[in-house]
């Protein structure tokens, strides 16, 4: 009963983590200075840290959000008039339950779609979101947003032909979390393009970004007491040491969270504690670390409003609407594309 309305699409080729691990991690630790994409950390062990993260007093993004989406989310429902909800790297999709009630009781919405990376995420959130919103289709996609953006329609052709294309009806895309910080401004622009070439005149856009800030405020919120984000950010090292036969000593490195002034972001850096040398088996790969040499693992881009407007709008959307918490720590905005 339930399987009949999910589904799940995997579009990532047999080979795609090996292939795009072993390029990310050729091309990332022979660059100066050294750098990993983020989406390594993300394993069972480095998802359940990230939860953790979510839960700390210094991490705020995620309570932030989740007020905004929780007092907003009858007037996103009311001005987008989803009959889909699109969610780009949807996790565990806690916060989208809050856009589903409004959606659904709005009395728009038909369909969710969720996309990640991870196919095991998307089935166990998948059927408890079909199970607890009875009537929904849920047509999950298995993709790499960072490459390929074909957003997310069920295979090919989804209406017989003839019928009008309005019977689809509008659709509302997700992108939460602030997840748009770990682009640099280049690659945050080719998202929008191609996001707003994917998108329809009646779609809507609707964008999490955390603000900039007190640099003490963010530093903290990346540096917890705890130490939960420097297990996340050491456990990209476990991830490959399994992964590619490496040797790395993850007690070899400290946690560094640096905010960067001119950029205007939060950056992730494993430094090493002494010199040291890494051997990375599968790659055929040796790498010498100086004393003190930082390997940085994460960008986060923290947001302004003026700046954020202007580069939706050389890129393809018109803002609608922006809110933000009372403390206004993160925002939450509208935009459609042009
Ligand atoms: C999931 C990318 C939004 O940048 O705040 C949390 C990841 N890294 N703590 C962020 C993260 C360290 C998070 N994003």
């Amino acid at each position: 009963m339930n399987e009949s309305r999910f589904t799940l699409d995997n579009r990532l080729p047999d080979d795609y983590f090996t292939s795009s691990l072993h390029r990310d991690v050729l091309h990332g630790l022979s660059a100066s200075p050294r750098a990993l994409p983020p989406k390594w950390f993300y394993d069972k062990r480095g998802s359940d840290l990230f939860e953790q993260i979510t839960r700390l007093p210094e991490y705020y993004p995620t309570r932030a959000e989740q007020e905004i989406l929780t007092s907003r989310a009858p007037e996103i429902a009311a001005l987008s008039r989803a009959a889909t909800l699109i969610e780009l790297g949807s996790g565990s999709s806690r916060k989208t339950r809050l856009l589903l009630d409004a959606l659904t009781g709005g009395g728009t919405l038909r369909r969710y779609a969720p996309l990640d990376v991870s196919a095991a995420a998307l089935e166990e959130a998948g059927q408890a979101i079909c199970r607890d919103y009875p009537g929904l289709r849920v047509t999950a996609t298995v993709a790499d947003f960072e490459s390929e953006l074909a957003v997310s329609e069920p295979s090919a052709p989804s209406q017989p032909s003839g019928e009008p294309s309005e019977e689809r009806g509008p659709r509302l895309l997700a992108f939460l979390g602030s997840t748009i910080g770990n682009f640099d401004p280049g690659q945050r622009a080719a998202f929008y393009r191609t996001l707003s070439g994917a998108l329809s005149g009646d779609d809507m856009l609707l964008l999490g970004a955390d603000l900039v800030k007190d640099p003490k405020v963010l530093v903290r919120a990346y540096d917890d007491a705890a130490g939960v984000t420097a297990e996340f950010n050491k456990n990209v090292l476990h991830v490959l040491n399994r992964e590619l036969g490496a040797d790395f000593d993850p007690d070899g490195f400290d946690h560094v969270a640096v905010w960067n002034t001119e950029d205007e972001r939060i950056e992730m850096r494993l430094r090493a504690r002494a010199a040291q040398t890494a051997k990375i088996s599968d790659l055929g790969l040796t790498v010498d670390f100086a004393a003190g040499e930082d390997l940085r693992t994460e960008i986060s881009c923290k947001f302004r409003r003026d700046s954020l407007t202007a580069e939706l709008r050389d890129n393809g959307f018109t803002l609608q609407q922006w809110w933000t918490d009372p403390a206004a720590r993160f925002a939450l905005l509208l935009a459609t594309p042009n």
